[in-house]
């Protein structure tokens, strides 16, 4: 596998990690993206994420030629994607980074080649990807088990990433892999790929099994969470601590309740289930539900703030990432809520703390009334404190620091 030259197009918060630990494992790898000011960096050795050990391992790849960049496609022997895919207004997968992707690789093939598809993806996308691919290139046909073709053959499979931000580069290698090829020996040339670098189990299935997989797991999580967020409405409604209950109810040897928070955000759970509703919408009604449930909190929590604040009150947000120790902000409820905040109280003074960002994100500039600071400042002047991320800097706050102010911990992180 060593010898093949892979192509990874798209080189965000999951192309670019994998692609640098295949280059370190050995692999030839070109790195493929539409955005130059990422090629750029890649190719100085310098991350545009925060991650920790990609830049070190990065650096290492770029300094001994196993890594480079570039926006123009090329040849390889193995095309791994790893681009968005959003959902649109009415919650459809956003499918057009993906045949954007498909239909530039499509002039570069020559038959034998592997189209991987890494991108989470609503069921039947490998196939509609290979569709694209062949609808450019009717000289070529995909390869499929008990049919034999007079055309060059090109395999094609589906391998959904789990890798969780912040460990990437060590999940990336322990994690097992679900490997969903459109024929055996797709799953089995991908699980070659795979094997270059990755000691988790390499479980070979179809592509459309491989793509609900994903899928599911996500949705077990956000229903789930939504259990969790439901139980902190109604814990609230009775003055009863629902980390404690949470706590307790999972001492059962067969019970295990997620943790509550302000909402669901990221790229994958709070998108992923709608992807299982889209596909199937009469059958999904605990999936649309859980979505709903988890949607809602971030208003509850809005509520919660507005009730607390008075005329003159300055209200610290902490967090703004979408989950701990990270810099994504994307689909972050806290970063939602702090605009929300901003927005329906345009004379109150709000202090966001986000210790992996250097500046207030470009979405929160227009309000006027929110500022960046650092934890200290905020929790000087505050006089109301909403917890919206674990972060490991907001732990140890003590208790002296907290007295007289109102606190709205989504967290459970100081009680
Ligand atoms: N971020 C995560 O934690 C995570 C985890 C598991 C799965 N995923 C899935 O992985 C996929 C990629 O997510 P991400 O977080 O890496 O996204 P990202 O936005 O961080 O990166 C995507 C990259 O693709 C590039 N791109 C877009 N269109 C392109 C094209 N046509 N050709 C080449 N490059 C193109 C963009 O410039 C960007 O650099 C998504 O399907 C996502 O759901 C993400």
């Amino acid at each position: 596998m060593s010898s093949a030259h892979v192509a990874f197009v798209g080189l965000g918060y999951i192309g670019l990690p994998t692609a640098v630990t295949m280059a370190k494992h050995g692999v030839k790898v070109t790195g493929v993206d539409v955005n130059q000011n990422t090629v750029d960096r890649v190719n100085e050795g310098k991350v545009t994420i925060v991650e920790p050990g990609l830049e070190e391992a990065l650096k290492e790849v770029v300094d001994n030629g196993n890594l480079t960049a570039t926006t123009e496609m090329i040849h390889a022997d193995v095309y791994i994607i790893a681009v968005p895919t959003p959902f649109k207004e009415d919650h459809e997968g956003d499918l057009s980074y993906i045949m954007s992707a498909a239909s530039n690789i499509a002039p570069q093939l020559q038959g034998d080649e592997l189209v991987i598809l890494e991108s989470t993806s609503p069921p039947l996308t490998t196939e509609k990807m290979a569709a694209k691919i062949l609808e450019l290139r009717p000289d070529l046909a995909a390869h499929r088990d008990g049919e034999t073709s007079e055309k060059p053959v090109v395999y094609f499979a589906h391998c959904p990433e789990r890798i969780l931000p912040g460990y990437a580069m060590e999940e990336l290698i322990t994690n097992d892999r679900i490997i969903g090829g459109m024929s055996e020996e797709a799953t089995r040339r991908a699980t070659e790929v795979y094997r270059s670098f990755c000691k988790g189990e390499l479980l070979g299935t179809t592509a459309t099994t491989a793509e609900l997989a994903k899928l599911t797991e996500n949705s077990f999580r956000d229903v789930n969470i939504a259990f969790a967020n439901e139980l902190s409405l109604i814990c609230d409604k009775l003055g009863v601590d629902v980390w404690e209950l949470i706590e307790l109810a999972n001492h059962h040897p067969r019970v295990n309740i997620l943790q509550p928070g302000p909402g669901v955000g990221g790229h994958c759970i709070a998108v992923d289930p709608w992807f299982i509703v889209s596909s199937d919408r009469e059958n999904s009604n605990l999936i649309r539900t859980a979505r709903e449930v988890n949607d809602r909190k971030p208003n509850w929590v809005i509520n919660k703030v507005r009730e607390a604040v008075k005329d003159d009150s300055v209200v610290a947000t902490l967090g703004l990432a979408f989950k701990a120790n990270i810099d994504d902000l994307r689909e972050s409820p806290a970063l939602n809520i702090t605009k929300q905040l901003a927005s329906d109280m345009p004379s109150t003074k709000i202090l966001a703390v986000e210790p992996n960002v250097v500046e207030l994100p470009s979405s929160l500039v227009g309000t006027g009334n929110i500022e960046l600071t650092n934890l200290d400042d905020a929790l000087e002047q505050a006089d109301v404190i909403v917890v919206l991320v674990d972060h490991k800097e907001f732990f140890d706050v003590p208790a002296t620091k907290l007295a007289g102010k109102t606190v709205v911990d989504t967290k459970g992180l100081w009680r």
